[in-house]
């Protein structure tokens, strides 16, 4: 079930993404509940347990993803995938017709998610993460 990100939601998300990946602080989830005006933020759970999470963005006609995790047990069984066909479904009901995103070049599985939904390339930004990797800029015509 997906259902809108609220911030009594701060704490279960903050626990979906493993040690070794770059979780979000609670207080940046805070400050991202709290500023976001314009959110298009959303959870996914099954039985009360939250299993991923999309958080995006309006700025003016585009939505700009921010962040999507699915816990590391549930990956590859398509909630990412229902995840983003959910965003393009309310995209649409708000009349928004780009989607934007930016991604480690060497995340292969977030691109193929990516590619999968029909995003496209549109640009680099060279060593962005970590003055290391690069990020794709990826967007969606809807
Ligand atoms: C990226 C992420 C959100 C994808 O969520 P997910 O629920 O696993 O994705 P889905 O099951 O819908 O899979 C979507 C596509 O990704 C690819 N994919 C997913 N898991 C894969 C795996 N283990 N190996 C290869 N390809 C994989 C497949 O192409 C799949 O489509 P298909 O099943 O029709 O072939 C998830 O892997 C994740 O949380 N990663 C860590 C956080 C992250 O990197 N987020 C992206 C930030 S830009």
């Amino acid at each position: 079930m997906i259902s809108k990100f609220h911030i009594k939601h701060i704490e279960d998300l903050h626990k979906i993404k493993s040690d070794d990946e770059d979780v979000w602080s609670k207080e940046q989830f805070h400050s991202y509940a709290m500023s976001s005006s314009g959110s298009m933020s959303y959870i996914y759970s099954l039985n009360m347990e939250v299993l991923g999470y999309l958080m995006s963005q309006v700025v003016l006609d585009e939505i700009h993803i921010h962040d999507i995790v699915v816990s590391k047990k549930f990956r590859n069984k398509g909630i990412g995938t229902t995840m983003i066909r959910y965003l393009i479904e309310s995209a649409k009901r708000v009349n928004k017709n780009k989607i934007c995103l930016e991604v480690n070049a060497r995340n292969t599985i977030a691109k193929k998610l990516y590619n999968k939904m029909g995003f496209m390339e549109s640009g680099i930004r060279n060593k962005y993460y970590n003055n290391v990797d690069n990020a794709i800029l990826m967007d969606l015509q809807i």
